[in-house]
């Protein structure tokens, strides 16, 4: 009775111990992700000692830091002026390079956890929520924030081009990540991640690709830019925050060299493809130019100069895409202008896309299927919107399918490694064993020279003990010689 409680208790214990060894193995083969956000997606703080401010409302000067983007109390009329005024960047057209307004302060918070690309509002307040979704479904998995599931935000009002910390940062935390788990990174990117990604990647070594990242997973990647950034130069767009008014918040985008970036590329929209019509000239992609001279935006136009051939014709990136967005979304495809319209009211015709991104932009991936020898895969999900990709339930579930499909296949890689090491060590037992016993061999065979010491009349023993069994044997092996004596003694 008492023994069988035991033994059931042992049990117990045993499969428990069984099961944790399981686990924890499955912990340590899981692939870490680094998350990249798009534009607005990453939490900016600022710090005020201001010369002037544009309204008696506004703050000159604070004591710490304060959250910038995003805290919806900043977005509410009136104080969204001195909003804008503390997001605005100052572009320098000699540097080519952008600053804080003067007196302004600013940091990006979280860089390594994943906290601050989760939530936009530091208080968490829906709807700010970002990847915080993604990061809840990885978690039961065996994710740790800040250890095996990372953000990587980055100041999202600049471009590539002002980007260069940012991307050493990248490249040392995936390398980082990458040594203390040992296994290869995923990216996971939204939106303007991609082609912030696509120009980060393709300014890596191939070994180093083939050495870190794991795959790349994109949701509503805009590697093509979108023709919403010409809206926002033009009439101003809310980034479909609906307390924003589009009109408010046209002078800080237009600051930013980011939308410049997204401007729809000319690889993918041609001088035939009218993008903005009015009643006396239209605009494409070839004539750029003359659209930031009637919106009389000198700097813009010298931003788009700094960022068009950032990706312009890009080699494809080098590493495994999957490649996930919506459509069938009514999106920005062409802004057509009434005489006297130009350029706050626009009627805007729409296209296929995901509402931000434009189909032939998110489809941009396909270009590399046959031109790198990593996959592409691609999935189109109708009807999710640019942000509803990032809560819906099948594509979290195609994140996670694809995260223990790795996680597999690294156990099975461990397993296998595990195999040969144990192979190999079975191997070098075998060696230092077969090595011992020449050794010995080599030990009792006693050599000749010791054999002439000891039988100094050696001719005479070996005469007397001719007929002996002994002689079967090696002349001089110790063995053979006490069996020898023993057989001398005997006789
Ligand atoms: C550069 O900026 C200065 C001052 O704003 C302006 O006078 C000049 O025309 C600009 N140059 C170009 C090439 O835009
Ligand atoms: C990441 O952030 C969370 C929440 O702020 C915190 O609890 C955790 O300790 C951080 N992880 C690391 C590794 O810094
Ligand atoms: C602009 O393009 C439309 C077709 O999209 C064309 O009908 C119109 O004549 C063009 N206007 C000018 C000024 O070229
Ligand atoms: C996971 O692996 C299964 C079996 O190989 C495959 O059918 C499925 O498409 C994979 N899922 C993802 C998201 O890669």
């Amino acid at each position: 009775m008492r023994k069988g409680v035991d033994v059931f208790f042992f049990s117990l214990l045993l499969s428990s111990l069984l099961c944790s060894e399981a686990k924890t193995s499955r912990e340590k083969s899981i692939p870490p992700v680094v998350l990249i956000p798009g534009d607005g997606g990453s939490q900016i703080e600022a710090k005020l000692d201001k010369p002037a401010v544009i309204h008696y409302i506004c703050s000159k000067k604070t004591e710490g830091w304060f959250d910038l983007w995003l805290n919806m109390e900043l977005l509410v009329p009136y104080v969204i002026d001195c909003w804008v005024d503390n997001m605005k960047l100052v572009y320098d057209n000699v540097t080519r390079t952008t600053t804080n307004a003067p007196g302004v302060t600013t940091r990006v918070p979280g860089f390594g956890n994943s906290t601050t690309v989760e939530w936009l509002d530091p208080s968490h307040r829906s709807p700010t929520g970002y990847f915080k979704d993604i990061v809840n479904a990885l978690v039961p998995l065996g994710y740790e924030r800040g250890v095996s599931v990372r953000g990587a935000p980055f100041d999202f009002r600049r471009a590539p081009n002002e980007h260069d910390e940012y991307f050493r940062d990248l490249r040392r935390l995936i390398e980082e990540t990458y040594q203390s788990l040992g296994r290869k990174v995923i990216l996971i990117l939204h939106s303007m991640g991609a082609p912030m990604m696509h120009y980060f990647l393709n300014q890596q070594e191939q070994h180093w690709k083939d050495k870190h990242i794991e795959t790349v997973v994109s949701l509503a990647g805009a590697w093509g830019g979108s023709i919403k950034a010409v809206k926002v130069y033009t009439a101003g767009d809310n980034l479909g925050i609906y307390v924003i008014s589009s009109l408010k918040v046209r002078a800080e985008q237009r600051s930013a060299p980011s939308l410049a970036f997204l401007l729809p590329s000319s690889d993918l929209w041609g001088p035939d493809d009218i993008l903005v019509e009015t009643p006396t000239k239209n605009y494409s992609t070839a004539n750029f130019q003359d659209l930031f001279t009637t919106l009389n935006l000198p700097d813009a136009y010298e931003m788009y100069l700094d960022t068009k051939d950032l990706l312009k014709n890009p080699p494809a990136p080098g590493v495994e895409v999957h490649c996930l967005h919506g459509e069938g979304v009514p999106t920005v495809e062409k802004l057509v202008y009434a005489a006297g319209k130009f350029p706050d009211s626009p009627k805007v015709i729409y296209g296929g896309g995901d509402g931000t991104v434009n189909l032939r932009s998110a489809r941009r991936c396909l270009e590399w299927v046959g031109k790198q020898k990593q996959k592409v895969y691609h999935k189109p999900y109708q009807g999710i919107d640019h942000m509803a990709i990032l809560r819906d339930s099948d594509v979290i579930s195609y994140v996670v399918e694809l995260v223990q499909n790795i996680t597999k296949k690294n156990m099975r890689l461990s397993q296998k490694k595990a195999e040969n090491l144990n192979r190999l060590e079975k191997n070098r037992n075998d060696k230092a064993k077969q090595h011992i016993l020449e050794r010995n061999a080599n030990d009792v065979i006693m050599p000749m020279k010791w054999f002439d010491a000891i039988y100094a009349n050696k001719e005479e023993y070996m005469k007397q003990q001719s007929n002996s069994r002994v002689n079967n044997r090696h002349p001089n092996s110790v063995l053979a010689l006490l069996d020898e004596d023993h057989i001398v003694t005997e006789s």
